[in-house]
């Protein structure tokens, strides 16, 4: 029994509006985040089963721009066949630098070049008078939703689209004056963007802070949901989870994701994998797994 409000809430949407191409065509199915030790298994099973090829794909800008040779043929190999979203890593939304306008414009660039319908970034910083390699949560206050959303209408603006954020993992708990939950909320609300709900950041959150994982699920405004992340992670210790995208998806977290689907109907899903990577059958038997709960909960509607 589904303990979901949210299928109801209307999220108080500020009045901002600005003049920019929503993209209204929402990918469906399962997805898998595109990586460069997956092309050679990726290209067989194009060849052999095409019947199991992800619905969508995601790419990193910032792994895959400027690039040219066999690189640039094989992002167009992909974008040409997929629907592509994009997930960015560098941007730092929250961070205290000026925002690098420079790198917004390539990344505009490049989603027209591939047709790229979506970008999305971490609800995170990651640069503090230069680059600190890490995605750092900000701290739950007013003051930061006031800044991290300014930033995002900025980005835009300047991209001209929408964008999506992703709630990110995090371990130690930066002060605050509201929880996780309300602050994405609030995010999403002064912003008027899009949000890529990364389950098994709900997952690993939750069982570090001892938070309900369902309660965080079911307050999420699924009007604003662009599509969601799944992943693996280490548990390092009784008490610690590791987000490490290193490992295959656990049940508890296939068991929130079929959660997420009855609160929130279902949701393109893409399956990330960034280390350990495994064979390329293994990662298609997880999108099957993400297909047969998008059936189920398909058909129990029906
Ligand atoms: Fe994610």
């Amino acid at each position: 029994m589904c303990r979901c409000s949210a299928c109801n809430i209307k999220n108080k949407s500020t009045a901002y509006l600005i003049n920019m191409t929503i993209d209204t065509e929402k990918v469906t199915g399962a997805g898998l985040g595109l990586r460069r030790g997956l092309l050679e298994e990726w290209h067989e099973l194009e060849e052999k089963q095409p019947e199991l090829l992800p619905d969508f794909i995601e790419v990193t800008p910032d792994n895959w721009m400027g690039l040219g040779g066999r690189y640039a043929r094989e992002m167009r190999h992909f974008t040409d066949r997929y629907p592509t979203l994009s997930h960015g890593l560098s941007l730092s939304l929250g961070g205290p630098d000026p925002l690098d306008t420079k790198f917004i414009d390539r990344l505009g660039r490049f989603m027209d070049e591939y047709n790229i319908t979506s970008f999305s970034e971490h609800l995170s910083y990651c640069t503090d008078g230069g680059h600190l390699y890490d995605l750092l949560p900000l701290p739950f206050t007013g003051e930061a939703v006031e800044h991290v959303s300014s930033r995002i209408r900025a980005v835009q603006e300047q991209l001209g689209r929408r964008i999506a954020i992703e709630n990110v993992s995090f371990y130690a708990a930066p002060e605050g004056e509201m929880s996780e939950i309300d602050f994405l909320n609030a995010v999403l609300s002064e912003a008027d963007c899009d949000l890529l709900l990364d389950v098994n950041n709900v997952y690993v959150n939750s069982h570090n802070h001892a938070y309900d994982a369902h309660d965080f699920i079911s307050a999420v405004p699924t009007e604003r949901i662009s599509w969601l992340h799944m992943a693996g992670h280490l548990q390092e210790a009784p008490d610690l989870i590791i987000d490490t995208h290193g490992d295959s998806v656990v049940d508890p977290v296939w068991d929130l994701l079929q959660y997420t689907y009855s609160c929130h109907g279902v949701q393109p899903t893409l399956l990330e994998r960034d280390f350990n990577l495994p064979p390329m059958h293994e990662l298609i038997d997880e999108l099957a797994i993400i297909r047969q709960y998008q059936q189920g909960v398909s058909s129990d509607a029906a």
